[in-house]
């Protein structure tokens, strides 16, 4: 993939461009690809029959309608089938004027942001490995595509399946490639990248280190050392963006890239903004 071997840093929107449009919906990843990212991150889990969607949370209420139209307090997206998902509002709680955006599947997402040009970061939250993978073989887009998870297991799965996938190992995880979960390990890992976690990624078929903002330079260093990229999510402010792509970071996950934008491409920080007019 040829984003791997850029030497800028990559622009990558956190949920589509979540600060502008509501997370994870086609409007926000028309947001972002207008903004001019590299890669388009959302997240996808399984519907009770088996569609992935493009959802985050495991219950529904935070970003849809689902307590008005239905009623109750929670409802979790693996108690209700894709068809039933898509009756949905998923725009109306973030604006007014994004009433009666749906919830797109993961065919919906792929469309739509490889369709136009676009790159998509994959998040993985729920569902087996073959499923994805059979579905990135039917629409021709796995060259187009880098799937994260911080289920490390369910990344080794992708990987043996199809090992021309790009992987991108998300951390700290929730669970290791073995299946184990990093509270299981004798030796108590500390959040930050590590040589131990860069050990314990190496079976994953990563070839991104995608962490939180627990990092070092030296982390840097020995992750390019082992040839990984390193992404980082999630930073919203030029600051810390600044500081970050001075450690070499290779992508910044952000969820205004429309803000960023200029700070990247400058690598620069903006120390003060214009005043509104
Ligand atoms: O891009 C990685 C980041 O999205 C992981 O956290 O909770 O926003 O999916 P979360
Ligand atoms: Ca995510």
């Amino acid at each position: 993939m040829q984003l791997l071997q850029e030497r800028r840093p990559l622009l990558i929107g956190h949920r589509g461009c979540s600060a502008l449009a509501p997370e994870n919906t086609i409007p926000s990843f028309e947001h972002a690809l207008q903004a001019g990212v590299d890669l388009v991150e959302f997240d996808y889990r399984h519907s009770a029959d088996g569609v992935p969607i493009v959802f985050h949370d495991d219950t529904l209420e935070r970003t849809t309608d689902a307590i008005a139209r239905w009623g109750g307090r929670r409802t979790r997206v693996s108690d209700h089938t894709a068809a039933e998902i898509q009756e949905l509002d998923a725009g109306a709680w973030f604006a007014p004027r994004f009433a009666g955006t749906r919830v797109p599947t993961l065919l919906d997402a792929l469309e739509f942001i490889c369709g136009r040009g676009g790159t998509a970061l994959i998040e993985h939250k729920s569902g087996e490995a073959q499923t994805l993978v059979e579905l990135l073989r039917s629409t021709g887009f796995l060259n187009r595509v880098v799937v994260i998870s911080f289920d490390w297991q369910f990344l080794r799965g992708v990987h043996a399946l199809e090992p021309a996938i790009v992987i991108g190992a998300l951390g700290d995880p929730l669970r290791l490639a073995d299946g184990r979960t990093p509270q299981g390990l004798a030796v108590p890992l500390l959040q930050k990248l590590s040589p131990e976690w860069l050990d314990l990624m190496n079976d994953t078929g990563a070839r991104v280190a995608v962490w939180h903002r627990e990092i070092t330079p030296e982390a840097v260093r020995l992750a390019h050392k082992r040839g990984l990229k390193v992404w980082i999510y999630t930073v919203d402010d030029a600051t810390t963006a600044t500081e970050l792509i001075a450690m070499g970071v290779n992508g910044i996950i952000t969820n205004d890239p429309s803000d960023l934008r200029l700070t990247i491409d400058a690598g620069v920080v903006r120390t003060h903004r214009l005043p509104r007019s």
